[in-house]
């Protein structure tokens, strides 16, 4: 008998005993290889002997010191090292302990940046449909995953919501990719006009969709086109790189690959890659500066914001990136691992799409490859695909409402930045086997 809440209250979980490598280990002693990253997160793989000596040989100084008393050296060697190495303009970092928090420090430091300038009119945010951002009210307002904001809805602040960038779906026949992403550029400012260009806060969105669509990269140009817009009309662009960043997509920023620098980007995941709870949110220099120099305090604050064992944790790991290159084999695995996925599955009867960028991979399934129809929501493919495949010691992040929030279905692959060759080619052949076990209970 358990007494915690699990994620579903019905299911088994099996007892995690011991990680090592891109390998976690059950109390049964069965292995299964982590292509998720668990949810994008453990970047180095598990109990990484230099991330953990780190954070040991912290311990052993300081577990923790309140902010409000003291800053410490730890935390200040990972904000010079996240700066340094941040896109074009970004001059500061406020540390949290996970994604959604630091997506609601993004929404509350936009808003507090105009207030600073007296611009308190502004109070829209605009972000995307078929998007998440975390899980906490802000959180859940800003991002659109139908299931998870039914119940809350009376809650939510007002957000607005224009289209994602979802080329598989959305771009028309006949229609160019550029052209595409300067449709959807054109929704965001209609809709900024629409709510009046000096009434919105931010845009928000996820440079590569992850898992509420599934690895989806923008189209040429979008980001620009986006940048330029809200320039025009001052609104601030948040980037969610929660999940994308941080070396999942093969640049340390996804936004780099866009030749776009955020007002506010959101860190998380892969910021510490599982050691410790840890999240991130880099500003430009105004920013700073308009709080510097107006009230002098962001309100906003965690008991754990900058907590030193999690500073330790990801520095160690952002270290252990640049000095074993990291970001060059996630660009050599990621092309091998979208090379052997569409070998696999470029003719799988019930595979439509095969997207993602770096070690960021998705496969979309559907009943109907010429129809691009989804599978029936009821049979739950995606919950059904995780069984299979864990029963093969495989862990995937497959997720259902891919379509819609309700119909559809993708599998998501994450897996950490240390692997090789014969272990893309391994998570390939269970994936399959996993897929089609899947797909032939449905049929
Ligand atoms: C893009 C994105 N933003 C925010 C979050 C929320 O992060 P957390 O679960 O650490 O609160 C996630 C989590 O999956 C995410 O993928």
């Amino acid at each position: 008998m358990t007494h915690i809440l699990h994620r579903h209250t019905g299911h088994d979980y099996p007892f995690a005993i011991s990680g090592a490598g891109v390998t976690i280990r059950d109390a049964a002693g069965k292995e299964y290889i982590d292509a998720s990253g668990g949810a994008a997160v453990s970047c180095l793989g598990h109990s990484h002997q230099d991330v953990l000596a780190a954070m040991h040989a912290q311990l052993d100084r300081l577990a923790y010191a309140h902010t409000s008393f003291f800053t410490t050296q730890v935390a200040e060697e990972l904000a010079d090292d996240l700066v340094a190495h941040a896109p074009r303009g970004i001059g500061r970092v406020f540390f949290l302990s996970g994604g959604s928090e630091a997506i609601e420090a993004a929404l509350k430091l936009a808003r507090q940046y105009f207030v600073e300038r007296g611009e308190l009119q502004r109070r829209y945010f605009i972000a995307r449909r078929q998007s998440y951002h975390g899980i906490t009210l802000g959180a859940l307002a800003v991002g659109e995953r139908l299931r998870q904001r039914e119940a809350f809805g009376p809650l939510l602040i007002e957000t607005h919501h224009v289209s994602p960038v979802y080329e598989y779906r959305g771009r028309r026949i006949n229609e160019t990719p550029p052209a595409y992403g300067e449709r959807l550029a054109q929704e965001l400012e209609a809709k900024i006009n629409e709510l009046g260009g000096d009434q919105v806060i931010a845009f928000v969105a996820e440079t590569v969709v992850g898992a509420t669509l599934g690895a989806v990269p923008a189209v040429p140009g979008y980001f620009a086109r986006v940048r330029d817009i809200c320039d025009r009309y001052g609104v601030l662009l948040i980037l969610d790189e929660v999940m994308c960043g941080m070396g999942r997509t093969g640049s340390l920023h996804a936004c780099e690959q866009e030749g776009v620098s955020p007002d506010l980007m959101a860190l998380a995941k892969g910021l510490g890659g599982g050691y410790a709870p840890i999240g991130a949110l880099l500003m430009q220099t105004k920013i700073f500066n308009a709080i510097a120099d107006g009230s002098g305090v962001f309100q906003h604050s965690h008991t754990y914001t900058g907590h030193s064992l999690a500073c330790a944790s990801a520095l160690a790991v952002q270290r252990v990136m640049r000095r074993d290159k990291l970001l060059a084999n996630v660009s050599a695995q990621g092309a091998r691992l979208a090379r052997r996925l569409n070998e696999r599955f470029g003719n799988h009867p019930f595979v439509g799409d095969v997207r993602g960028r770096g070690l960021l991979q998705a496969l979309e399934l559907v009943a109907d490859r010429a129809r691009k129809r989804p599978f029936d929501a009821k049979l739950k493919l995606h919950a059904r695909v995780k069984r299979e495949a864990m029963a093969r010691g495989l862990m995937i992040y497959p997720t259902g409402g891919t379509v819609d929030g309700e119909r559809g279905d993708h599998v998501l692959l994450a897996p950490p930045f240390i692997i090789d060759a014969p272990l893309v080619d391994t998570i390939v052949e269970r994936l399959g086997e996993a897929i089609d076990a899947a797909t032939t209970e449905t049929n």
